[in-house]
């Protein structure tokens, strides 16, 4: 008899967090769908595809559809929802995970960057979460899991379309976890308040990231599997690695060395 596995829908997973997640994922019994633009036949200037990421995956288990999407086009984000669907029949938990921060001026970088940043850190989620809830509802079970980051309460970041989107994400978490209320899909955001290992961060920080102590992705695993694990009524959060590692649900200070 072959029991059915759940399935993980995780975005950006290309390289940081969101492979971290998906190695973890996989290595805890999921199935999965990941979604970035980095693929192994068209990769971006940064390391990791979202096919070497799905290659590890399998390695530790877990059967898994490699999507290359831009998720800056709803079109997009669409599309890799339904091909998600139609490889599995359904999707247990999404992690929307993956996330721009531009740097700069506001005032003189016109509407360009801002309009890609609500696109990829709020629109994205938002149509992942339209079109994946519904089935969750249906089975009485989901489980969605939003990244945030501390800058949505730190305005002095110098990053005001990715504090203004991050602060977006988690109202948007909270409302919807309120309409979902006793569906059986909790909708929770994670606030990462702290400096996490990954390409993309890193190379963002340029020089400064050589004096930087960071931590392992790995702690973002133990916080997204927490959630994950919960009860349905653990829902409408938005908590920090501080307050997960106050209840014993993330382990203690990492440090990470490349
Ligand atoms: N690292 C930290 O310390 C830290 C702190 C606070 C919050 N966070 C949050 O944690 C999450 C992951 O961050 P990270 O540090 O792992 O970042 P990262 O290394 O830059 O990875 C970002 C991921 O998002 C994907 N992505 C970006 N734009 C995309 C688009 N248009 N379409 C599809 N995928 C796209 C990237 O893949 P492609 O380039 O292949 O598309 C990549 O897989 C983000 O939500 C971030 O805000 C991180």
């Amino acid at each position: 008899m072959s029991i059915e596995k759940p399935v993980a829908f995780i975005t950006g997973a290309s390289r940081g967090i969101g492979k971290q997640l998906a190695i973890d994922y996989a290595k805890a019994g999921y199935d999965l769908v990941l979604v970035a633009r980095s693929t192994a036949t068209s990769p971006t200037k940064l390391p990791g595809t979202v096919d070497d990421t799905a290659e590890l995956a399998r390695e530790n288990g877990a059967k898994v559809l490699s999507i290359g999407a831009n998720l800056n086009n709803p079109d997009e984000c669409e599309s890799s929802a339904r091909a998600a669907l139609t490889e599995f029949g359904k999707v247990d938990v999404l992690i929307n995970n993956a996330a721009i921060a531009p740097i700069g001026s506001t005032l003189d970088a016109g509407m360009k960057l801002w309009r890609l940043a609500l696109e990829i850190n709020v629109n994205a989620p938002l149509i992942l979460m339209q079109e994946l809830c519904p089935g969750m509802i249906e089975r009485g079970y989901g489980r969605v899991i939003n990244i945030s980051s501390s800058a949505s309460v730190n305005p002095e970041m110098g990053r005001v379309s990715y504090t203004t989107t991050k602060r977006a994400l988690e109202g948007m978490s909270e409302a919807l976890a309120s309409e979902l209320a006793g569906t059986g899909v909790s909708v929770n955001a994670i606030r990462l308040d702290l400096s996490v290992w990954s390409e993309g961060y890193v190379f963002t920080l340029g020089d400064r990231a050589k004096e930087m102590d960071f931590e392992d992705p790995i702690v973002m695993t133990d916080a997204c599997l927490w959630i994950t694990n919960n009860d349905n009524d653990y829902t409408g959060n938005v908590v920090t690695i501080a307050d997960l590692r106050e209840l014993d649900a993330v382990r203690g200070k990492t440090s990470y060395s490349q």
